[in-house]
């Protein structure tokens, strides 16, 4: 700044200095410095990191997405809530940061909370977080309100947190509101640990006014095998049910399921409201089988659909991107149903069709071995192959340059779905494709983006979810192994939602 000069007078000069510091302070990001991870259609930040959704909500005629969000560094640090919105859940834009961590009570961090429209005002309900407990009037972990009237920015409660302790038997381990309202109240469900048994547990509020929380009791608890914290709680009801969505901390891997460091699943069940008991099977269902989905959040659509977003990374990893600048993306928004066994089944939103921007082909091929089908960075690719007995893998590869590729096919002779992104760590999963008649029939739908690959197989019960890193643009072939395969292959390119500016202000300048 003090490298241009003017010869003006003294009040004209500081005009300019303010107009020349405005314009940098509107164009500054923190940077990015290689596009090539870069995803086309799936939210992301503009840089830095980003975890869970938050605040999934529909307000004033667009559906408002916010994420754990480190503006200043690639890093889980510095919680803030990142903010993207979407007329059609398919074209998103980035709005200036929705939260800073800037109270006493969330000094060390936004954390994870929900949305909500009361009274015509976008109401968030979050966890602040502070490191250490030294004789305030709240504890480490305590609930706290935003309000908005415009869907951009968000006001604290003056007299947060509304929930500033976590209930009998609780430890501090406190956080993730999902808030929703049935009837005329307002119920908040909440990830706390059992402080007597160490197990995870949902614990429910309720509240007449948004403001007066009362402790409801335990919603659901783990009896030992289902991990010693449940983090981001979702309850909500599908096709009659009541589902309680989580994600546990702690539950170990046991042969092909919970293969992550933690897990995403859920429990089905019915709920009584007037007595808050939860019955359930006590089965806990994983909800996708792939390396990269956590914190799943969900909401109602208008049009009373059930749509869900998480998270597309995983903690304790390695990622690539974070060399480049930033770290972390959300998965495509998927419509949840019920199957009639009790099964949540995922399909990607009908909105996503709007993203095909030209056919990459349209086709019904005889595959034996691998056939190449196209070169693209990000595609939706639709398969149905059909086999008899002789064949042994059915599926997809993808090439990623530098001998490195991702397999992605029914393994017949174990009746498995194999994901393998030749890193030694491939996921399976039981799959049952057999039908009453030869010749039997796979059905695929691929979400591929430049570093992510999403598989939703037949109705939606089984689900993959990844992150893949190509060197160079990744050529897809279909793979039959054992005999000829008949594939009816349909593929779209899709659109690069972000190719506009997707620049925000940065923390520091506000
Ligand atoms: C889940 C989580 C939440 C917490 C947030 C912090 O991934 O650990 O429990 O609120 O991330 O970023």
């Amino acid at each position: 700044m003090s490298l241009v000069t003017f010869k003006v007078n003294k009040p004209f000069s500081i005009i300019i200095l303010v107009i020349i510091f405005n314009l940098f302070e509107t164009v500054s990001c923190i940077s990015v410095t290689n596009e090539r991870y870069r995803l086309n259609y799936h939210i992301m930040s503009p840089a830095g990191w980003i975890n869970d959704p938050n605040g999934f909500s529909y307000y004033n005629g667009e559906y408002h997405v916010f994420y754990q969000y480190n503006p200043d560094d690639a890093t889980h640090a510095n919680m803030h809530w990142g903010h993207v919105t979407s007329e059609d859940l398919v074209h998103w834009k980035h709005l200036p940061i929705a939260l800073y961590q800037d109270q006493p009570y969330d000094v060390d961090g936004v954390y994870s909370g929900s949305g909500i429209v009361v009274n015509e005002s976008l109401v968030l309900m979050y966890t602040g977080n502070v490191n250490q407990i030294d004789g305030r009037d709240f504890s480490t972990q305590s609930q706290a309100l935003a309000i908005s009237s415009d869907g951009e920015s968000f006001i604290k409660y003056i007299n947060n947190p509304v929930i500033p302790f976590p209930p009998q038997n609780g430890g501090n381990d406190f956080r993730d509101p999902k808030i929703w309202k049935y009837n005329d109240t307002l119920y908040v469900v909440l990830g706390n640990q059992n402080n007597l048994t160490m197990q995870g547990r949902a614990v429910i509020y309720s509240s007449y006014d948004l403001f007066d929380w009362t402790y409801v009791g335990v919603l659901a608890e783990s009896t030992g095998s289902f991990g010693y914290m449940w983090e981001c709680p979702d309850f909500f009801e599908l096709n009659g049910f009541h589902i309680l969505l989580l994600s546990p901390q702690g539950i170990e891997a046991n042969g092909d399921d919970y293969q992550n460091i933690y897990q995403t699943g859920y429990f089905v069940g019915s709920y009584n409201y007037r007595t808050n008991n939860f019955s359930h099977s006590n089965t806990f269902i994983e909800l996708d089988h792939g390396h990269d989905f956590y914190a799943a959040q969900t909401m109602e659509t208008p049009d009373g659909r059930r749509i869900m977003i998480a998270w597309m990374d995983m903690w304790e990893r390695d990622y690539p991107e974070q060399e480049d600048g930033w770290v972390g993306a959300l998965t495509i928004p998927r419509e949840l149903t019920l199957s009639s066994s009790g099964r949540i089944l995922q399909n990607p939103v009908q909105e996503l069709i709007a993203l095909r921007t030209s056919t990459l082909l349209n086709t019904t091929l005889n595959v034996e071995g691998i056939s190449k089908l196209f070169d693209v960075h990000s595609a939706e690719i639709l398969i149905k192959a059909t086999f008899n007995d002789a064949i042994t893998q059915v599926g997809i590869r993808i090439e990623l340059g530098n001998n490195s590729c991702v397999l992605a096919y029914l393994d017949t002779s174990n009746n498995k779905f194999v994901l393998d992104r030749g890193d030694n760590d491939p996921r399976r999963t039981l799959i049952n494709v057999t039908n009453a008649n030869n010749p039997e029939a796979l059905e695929m739908r691929v979400f591929l983006d430049k570093s992510s690959i999403e598989i939703f197989l037949g109705d939606g019960e089984i689900t993959f979810s990844s992150r893949i890193y190509p060197s160079s643009t990744p050529a897809v072939y279909a793979l039959s192994n054992g005999t000829v395969t008949q594939m009816e292959v349909v593929a779209y390119e899709l659109e690069n939602i972000w190719s506009g500016s997707w620049c925000i202000r940065q923390s520091s300048f506000v």
